[in-house]
């Protein structure tokens, strides 16, 4: 309940300050779809005022995101932990930095990252893309790509000497001075990621009026999905199944609060997670906002193992098996607790008696969220390698 009432909180505060929206309606609604190549079905995303959509700034965005000289070292480019054909994840539990530093965090898929409403696993401050690509740049920890203050004249230098990337940043910002800039990277590569729309599986040839794209066992199975029994519902809803979702009809206000202790850990039985990730409390330090996590969106899931903020679930029968036991038990060793008692998980995460066939059937609807066409759309891959 508490979340109600920090969520309508929320809402009470914007609708006080309507100065807050600042979504495009600059461009039309048709050739914001076209560009998009968005199918009826999907509604028009919020692209923020201040980095309208174009062509060339995809393009752009396209060619840096699969591009080592993005990093200090040479060594990384965006791809090292958003790979295509995974739905852009990397399949591991948590990947290492361009400079050998793991990180704590599971590479996140990156369809329809346009819909969400806040970005990252856990983060209450990041509203739009470009606040979060700061982070995979610049930060210095952990270091992802590593261009820290020290490194960012060496790292535009190499853009400005390719003659190539000088026309493609030309045209990408044709109002501002010549020459590569951290800011027209950030809003090229946010460009180039609100592109990548997952709207052609199995799901949606369904919800387009194919009656036969899912079978009667993926039916039976989205609508356990969408019951009181399982409840995945509450929190993974929508055409994203997310609670945190936005597009351009959305209030600006409505979704700002959207984490979860779903019951992952507990620690010393006061509801901790391990030291090294509490989610929010990492940002607010206040105790109750320990394990709060962002609902991943649950398109592609099938092929974006293993799961959770640290992939520390290896496969969706396990995940599902969670859900069913009302948290997870650890029974030894630094993170040992029972998740089902902590006293700081959702609501929602009750447990449930659940069959192996009825598992089996919300399993073979989540793997009706895969999108063939997704993984392998040429526009999505790298241009230097066409
Ligand atoms: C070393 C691995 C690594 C590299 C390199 C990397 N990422 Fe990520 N990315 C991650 C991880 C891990 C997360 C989750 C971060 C978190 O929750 O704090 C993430 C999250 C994101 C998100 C947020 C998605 C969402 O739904 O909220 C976006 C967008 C993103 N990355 C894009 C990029 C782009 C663009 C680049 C290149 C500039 C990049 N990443 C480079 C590992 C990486
Ligand atoms: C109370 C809200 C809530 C409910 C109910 C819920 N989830 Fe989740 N789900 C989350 C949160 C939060 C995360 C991320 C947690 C983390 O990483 O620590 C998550 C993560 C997941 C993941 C991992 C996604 C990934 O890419 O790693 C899957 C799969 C999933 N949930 C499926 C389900 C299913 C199936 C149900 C119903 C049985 C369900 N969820 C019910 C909140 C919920």
């Amino acid at each position: 309940m508490r979340y109600c009432f920090v969520i309508l909180s929320t809402v009470f505060l914007l609708a006080c300050n309507e100065s807050k929206t600042h979504y495009t309606q600059t461009q039309d609604e048709q050739s914001l779809r076209q560009l998009l190549q968005l199918p009826e079905h999907m509604p028009l995303p919020a692209i923020p005022e201040f980095n309208p959509l174009t062509q060339e700034k995809i393009t752009l965005g396209r060619h840096l995101f699969y591009d080592k000289r993005l990093s200090a070292n040479q060594t990384q480019s965006c791809e090292s932990c958003h790979l295509q054909i995974l739905a852009f994840t990397d399949g591991i539990p948590v990947p290492t930095g361009s400079t050998g530093q793991v990180l704590s965090r599971n590479s996140q898929g990156l369809g329809n990252a346009v819909y969400h409403s806040t970005f990252t696993w856990a983060n209450d401050g990041f509203f739009e893309l470009e606040d979060q690509l700061q982070v995979p740049i610049r930060a210095d920890n952990p270091v992802e790509l590593g261009v820290t203050d020290a490194e960012v004249e060496t790292v535009l230098a190499r853009f400005d000497e390719d003659p190539a990337y000088v026309q493609m940043f030309m045209e990408a910002f044709p109002e501002s001075d010549s020459g590569a800039s951290i800011n027209k990277i950030i809003f090229a590569l946010a460009s180039f990621c609100r592109t990548m729309i997952s709207a052609g599986s199995d799901y949606d040839r369904y919800l387009l009026g194919d009656d036969s794209a899912l079978t009667q066992q993926q039916k039976r199975g989205f609508s356990l999905f969408n019951g009181e029994k399982f409840e995945c519902f509450h929190c993974h809803n929508g055409i994203n199944f997310s609670v945190s979702y936005r597009d351009i009809n959305s209030n600006s206000g409505s979704l700002q609060f959207p984490f979860f202790n779903n019951g992952l850990y507990n620690l010393h039985g006061d509801g901790s997670y391990p030291a090294i990730d509490q989610g929010i409390f990492d940002l607010t330090s206040d105790p109750s906002d320990k394990g709060l996590f962002r609902p991943q969106s649950l398109r592609n899931v099938a092929i974006t193992a293993p799961y959770m903020h640290d992939g520390s679930i290896e496969t969706l029968r396990e995940v599902i098996e969670h859900y069913a036991r009302g948290g997870r038990l650890i029974e030894s060793g630094d993170n040992a607790g029972d998740g089902r008692l902590s006293p700081l998980k959702s609501s929602f995460i009750q447990g449930f008696d659940a069959s192996e066939e009825e598992i089996d059937a919300v399993i073979a609807f989540l793997e009706s969220l895969t999108d063939y066409d997704f993984i392998t759309d040429p526009r999505f891959s790298n241009p230097f390698e066409e």
